[in-house]
């Protein structure tokens, strides 16, 4: 029997690199990405794919909608070399600024059907801090041109806690929404936006009301929190990211990308020129400590033997925790509270 893998492809170029990302990714010519392009193929084509099905499929970034339609068709006749299970999930990150018409039908015809813009804000001059090009109505538009297009299941990326920012999210566009992921700012070192310094930030307490303001909005329009990022109207979580958080095989390709395949760890390294990493076995405690740190962000929570192990190996810690409010357990699965997601480090510290 063939067994379920999940693949994620890397496409590490902007047209633009923005004030606050300190992701690994170029602004790069076309001869460039054209050798990318090539070397992804390659390897894509260099793995062994017998004995797998493929579930899920995502491509990021990077921004992987720079990439011409010639270009990410080619990198599709690769992936068709793999078998897709029936209605396996596509993903394809983008910007609003590099969606055309012909691209998102390009999408659509290679089997694309889940679509992650990077939207970021609603207002324009918060996105000016953030250094993106487009505008707040550039992102309406491509939205609303990727529904007309066909396309059914889409998320768009925001981050609050902007320094002198806002998010201000017009509900009316919710309705053409499937998934949102909401990312509080991280400031990252030597990013231009933390070399800022005449921007005033905000205080903790700001961040977690601005942050309780948007939650709110988007359970009104139908969205649930599966993950401490992540909303979803109901069966459009993203399956291909509860792959990593719940524990199932992925291969990474392109650079930077990482892997866990038959317990194995491996990732490639970040130039545009990669190279493969070494292999890496876990051991049981990193499998056990990933499975905590990753199920508990999520509303799944932890189960079977790894719930198991934590009663039996955390089990004053844990009911610590549940008479706190922290952490839920119903005999089955220890799930996080909303309460508990707001210091979910402390408590991954104290449980592990
Ligand atoms: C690969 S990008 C998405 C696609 C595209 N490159 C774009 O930005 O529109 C992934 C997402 O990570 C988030 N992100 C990047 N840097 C971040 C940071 N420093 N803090 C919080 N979120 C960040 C942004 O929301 C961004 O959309
Ligand atoms: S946020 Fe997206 S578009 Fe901006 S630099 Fe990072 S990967 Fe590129």
């Amino acid at each position: 029997m063939k067994k379920p893998l999940s693949v994620y492809l890397h496409v590490p170029f902007c047209e633009a690199r923005c004030s606050y990302c300190d992701f690994y990714s170029n602004v790069s010519g076309e001869k460039e990405v054209n050798e990318y392009v090539d070397r992804l193929c390659a390897e894509i084509k260099a793995f062994n794919k017998r004995d797998y099905i493929v579930k899920t499929i995502f491509i990021g970034g990077g921004t992987p909608s720079v990439l011409t339609p010639a270009q990410i068709t080619r990198i599709f006749k690769s992936l068709k070399e793999f078998e897709w299970a029936d209605g396996a999930e596509v993903s394809i990150e983008s910007n609003p600024n590099s969606l055309a018409r012909e691209k998102l039908e390009t999408y659509l015809a290679l089997g694309v059907n889940r679509l992650s813009i990077g939207v970021q804000s609603f207002d324009d001059k918060t996105l000016k801090i953030l250094g993106r090009l487009h505008s707040a109505e550039a992102a309406v538009s491509a939205i609303k041109l990727a529904r007309e297009v066909g396309f059914k299941n889409i998320n768009i990326d925001l981050i609050y806690g902007v320094p002198e920012g806002e998010v201000n999210l017009p509900s009316e566009i919710l309705g053409e929404l499937t998934h949102i992921s909401l990312y509080n700012l991280i400031e990252e070192e030597g990013t231009r936006l933390t070399e800022n310094k005449d921007l005033t930030r905000k205080t903790e307490d700001e961040v977690i009301a601005e942050q309780t303001q948007l939650e709110s909005v988007l359970n009104r329009a139908g969205f649930s929190k599966y993950e401490v990022a992540n909303f979803a109207r109901e069966g459009f979580e993203c399956s291909h990211n509860l792959v990593y958080w719940l524990g199932g095989d992925y291969i990474g390709f392109g650079s930077s990308a990482h892997s866990l395949v038959n317990n194995k760890r491996f990732s490639n390294s970040n130039q545009l020129i990669y190279r493969k990493g070494s292999e890496y076995n876990r051991t049981e405690f990193d499998i056990f400590r990933e499975r905590v740190m990753l199920g508990l962000r999520t509303r799944y929570g932890i189960s079977g033997e790894f719930a198991e192990k934590v009663r039996a190996e955390s089990g004053k810690e844990l009911a610590e925790l549940i008479s706190n409010g922290f952490l839920k357990d119903d005999g089955e699965n220890i799930i996080t509270t909303e309460k508990g997601l707001q210091i979910l480090n402390q408590i991954i510290l104290k449980i592990l």
